[in-house]
Formats: structure tokens, C-alpha cells, sequence
């Protein structure tokens, strides 16, 4: 305490008082938050001039017009308030029809709580679940928020390793093997960020069908389900599992229709958990943001055309980068069939952290490295394609011979 009253009465000379700075207290969970791997690249590109970034986490594209008319229409009708915890009634109605004809999948407005983006939603699901003695098993690579909630609050991770010889495609028959008796739960990112790997329809059914025969929680990340270039049938969790009730399906309007800064995002569950999630979820941010809401309303139930444009922009730049990953010398690439990164593997023991560095500071392309989303891709590099096609060739302009140089 820095200053401690007079308990007598003597009046006092007035003293100079000393201030201790006080120790910075954080609670140790705060040690399972990892420093980013990306900030130091991210720093020395803010110092430099014409930087192309294949660093991007988000969509490029505008959002559709109708959709920002929804939210400045919400507005300007007073729609500034809070609305309903579980969400805006309009939008679980939406959300709930759409789920229907998407994956046939009958819902109920109690199966649904609208979060502040898939990021509050995740952060729910895993930081209400996660404890000592439960275990977590994720893939690595993953998107590196999932770990740090699991270890935040106790619980362990557990890797599945997925391989670009494999094109990042998820071996059932590991996961499965990975599962013991203290396995909690799995977390599935399907379309997978940083892979781009899209997990057909076999591997989720035979992946879910083992987690409910054993009592697993399954946390199935699904925010670019919609991102998908070579497949018509996306296996959402959803239309692959009989019930809801060891299932959290997570999603958000960020990807699909280009709105991450809206911020918001659902869960949807068995009406059990949707009433401890809303119990949570008024305790973290309360509700998401009330005119995003309104445009995620006019998102569903507009004209879905402007997804399809979207994903047609994406699948060209997808082939135009398949394709200069593969004129890079010391790359190996594959075709990720969704999201909008590539995973390339640079050759074994390369480390991708100080050559993705290098890259940045010798030719100014920014890619993020490997060991950013876990501990088995300490070769790879994580090169977005949420940018023109014109930007991914003046980006290999520059990585192409500068790759020739190196002395692997
Ligand atoms: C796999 C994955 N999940 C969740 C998120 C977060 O999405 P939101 O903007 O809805 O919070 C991202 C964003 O990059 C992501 O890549």
C-alpha cells in the first residue's frame, strides 16, 4: 500500500511519500496465452515500405451491399440497443431456416446463441469445458486460439499431426487411436485454418460416430463452410451426427459474406447446453452488436449470389497460387480444397520462423511460419490467398529467386 494514514493524532511534518511499484499480478493462466509468432513480422512490415502481405486472416472482398444497407438501415431505425441474450430473435428464426435447407438439419430457435463473432463462441464452449484431467485432442497444425483456452482453464492438448504429403487430410484412424480414457473432447476445423484442408464426408461420419459411441465432446469449427472450391457436398457436423448432444457446432458471418468486423457469430447445440452457454455468455459480452445482427439477417435471407461470386474469386486465386507454390524451388505444395491459405512445407529442418524473416526483410513478402499454429509444422509456411491474383505474382516475382538462392 503505498500510502498508510496517521494513526495518532501528532500533527505531522508533511514527508515526501515513496511509491512502490506494484507487481504486475496476472493470474498463471495467463502464461498458456503464447506470444504470437506472428508479431515480430508483423512489427518489422509496419516499419517497411511496399510490404505485399500474404499474411491476411481475413476476407478481401467488399461486403455485399445490401448487407452494410441492413446494418446503416438498423441504425437509423434506433436498433442501438441490447437485444435478447440468446440473440436478435430475427436472426435465430434466420439462422434456424437456413440450417434447415442447408444440411437438412431441424432446429429449433433454444439450439442457437448468437456470440460475439465464432471467437466468443469458441472461447464459451472451451473455457466452460476445458478443466484439469481433460483432455483436448486437436490437429497440428491448428488455429492457434484453441489451445490457449484449453490450457487456460486446466485442460490438455493433445496433437493429432495431419502431413502436406497427405494434403493435411485427417486420418480417422489416428484421431481415433489418440483417443483414451481421460479424452474430453475434440476440436474439428472443417474447412481447416491454416491447412485449407477440407475433410470429406467419410472422415467426419466415422470421426463422430466413435466420439458419441465414447461419450467425446465434438467443437467443429465450421466459419468457412462456404469456402469450399472442388466439393458440392460439404460434411458439416450437423448433417453427420444423429443428435446434438455431445456437439457444439460453431460459425460466423465473417468469411462468407466478408463482415469479421461485424463480430457475429452462433453456436448451435442441444437445448441443454444452449441454456448454460446463454448463462455464460451473459457474464462475457452480454449480446453481439445489435445492427450487425439485423445485417446478418439480411445476409441469410438475401440473394445468395454473392457468396457464389465470392467463391469463385477465391478458387481462381487458389489455382493461380497451387500454381506458383509449385514453381518455387524448396516448396512443396498440394491443393487445399478450401478456406483461402496455402500450407506449403519448406524442406525438413528448415526453420520457417527465421526464413519467413529473412523472406520479409529481403524481398518484403510477409507469409506467417508454421510454428504459429503449433508444434509439428516448423517447416511450413502459411501463404494467404485473400488477395488479387496480380498481388499473389508480384509477390512470387520477389519469393521465386530469392528462394533459388537459398542453401538448403
Ligand atoms: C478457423 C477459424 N475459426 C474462427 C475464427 C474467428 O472468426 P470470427 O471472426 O467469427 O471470430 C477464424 C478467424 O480467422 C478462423 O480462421
Amino acid at each position: 500500500m503505498a500510502d498508510v494514514p496517521n494513526r495518532d493524532s501528532t500533527p505531522e511534518k508533511p514527508r515526501k511519500v515513496k511509491y512502490r511499484k506494484a507487481k504486475a499480478s496476472w493470474n498463471p493462466a495467463m502464461q498458456a496465452v503464447p506470444v504470437s509468432g506472428i508479431r515480430r513480422l508483423v512489427n518489422m512490415a509496419a516499419t517497411m515500405k511496399d510490404v505485399i502481405h500474404l499474411s491476411i486472416g481475413q476476407p478481401d472482398q467488399p461486403t455485399p451491399r445490401h448487407i452494410v444497407d441492413a446494418y446503416i438501415d438498423a441504425l437509423n431505425a434506433g436498433q442501438t440497443g441490447y437485444t435478447m441474450d440468446a440473440g436478435l430473435p430475427e436472426l435465430l428464426v434466420a439462422l434456424r431456416d437456413y440450417y434447415g435447407r442447408r444440411y437438412n438439419r431441424k432446429l429449433t430457435r433454444d439450439n442457437i446463441l448468437i456470440t460475439s463473432g465464432a471467437t466468443e463462441a469458441m472461447y464459451l464452449a472451451l473455457s466452460a469445458t476445458s478443466a484439469p484431467g481433460r483432455q483436448f485432442i486437436v490437429t497440428d497444425p491448428s488455429f492457434l486460439l484453441y489451445a490457449p483456452l484449453i490450457r487456460m482453464n486446466g485442460g490438455e492438448v493433445k496433437y493429432v499431426p495431419t502431413r502436406a504429403e497427405n494434403q493435411h487430410q485427417l486420418d480417422p484412424d489416428e484421431v481415433i487411436r489418440a483417443m483414451g480414457p481421460r479424452t474430453f473432447a475434440l476440436v474439428l476445423n472443417n474447412p481447416n485454418n491454416p491447412t485449407g484442408a477440407v475433410y470429406p464426408r467419410s472422415t467426419v461420419e466415422t470421426i463422430l460416430e466413435e466420439c458419441a459411441y465414447r461419450g467425446i465432446q465434438v467443437y467443429a469449427d465450421e466459419v468457412y463452410d462456404h469456402l469450399i472450391f472442388d466439393d458440392d457436398d460439404f460434411a458439416s457436423v450437423l448433417n453427420c451426427s444423429v443428435d446434438l448432444d455431445n456437439i457444439m457446432c460453431i460459425s460466423s458471418f465473417s468469411k462468407t459474406y466478408s463482415m469479421a468486423g461485424l463480430r457475429v457469430g452462433w453456436v448451435i447445440s442441444s437445448q441443454a447446453a444452449i441454456k448454460s452457454l446463454r448463462r455464460y455468455h451473459m457474464f462475457t459480452t452480454s449480446v453481439a452488436n445489435t445492427p450487425a445482427q439485423y445485417a446478418g439477417v439480411a445476409a441469410l435471407t438475401g440473394d445468395q449470389q454473392c457468396v457464389r461470386d465470392m467463391v469463385n474469386v477465391y478458387r481462381e486465386r487458389r489455382d493461380k497460387v497451387v500454381e506458383l507454390i509449385d514453381q518455387t524451388p524448396y516448396l512443396t505444395g498440394y491443393k487445399p480444397g478450401g478456406a483461402f491459405f496455402a500450407f506449403p512445407d519448406l524442406p525438413p529442418n528448415v526453420d520457417g520462423s527465421d526464413l519467413a524473416l529473412r523472406m520479409l526483410k529481403e524481398t518484403g513478402v510477409c507469409v506467417v511460419p508454421g510454428d504459429a499454429f503449433g508444434e509439428a509444422c516448423t517447416n511450413a509456411l502459411r501463404i494467404s490467398f485473400s488477395t488479387t491474383c496480380e498481388r499473389l505474382e508480384d509477390a512470387f516475382d520477389r519469393i521465386i529467386p530469392w528462394m533459388a538462392k537459398q542453401p538448403f
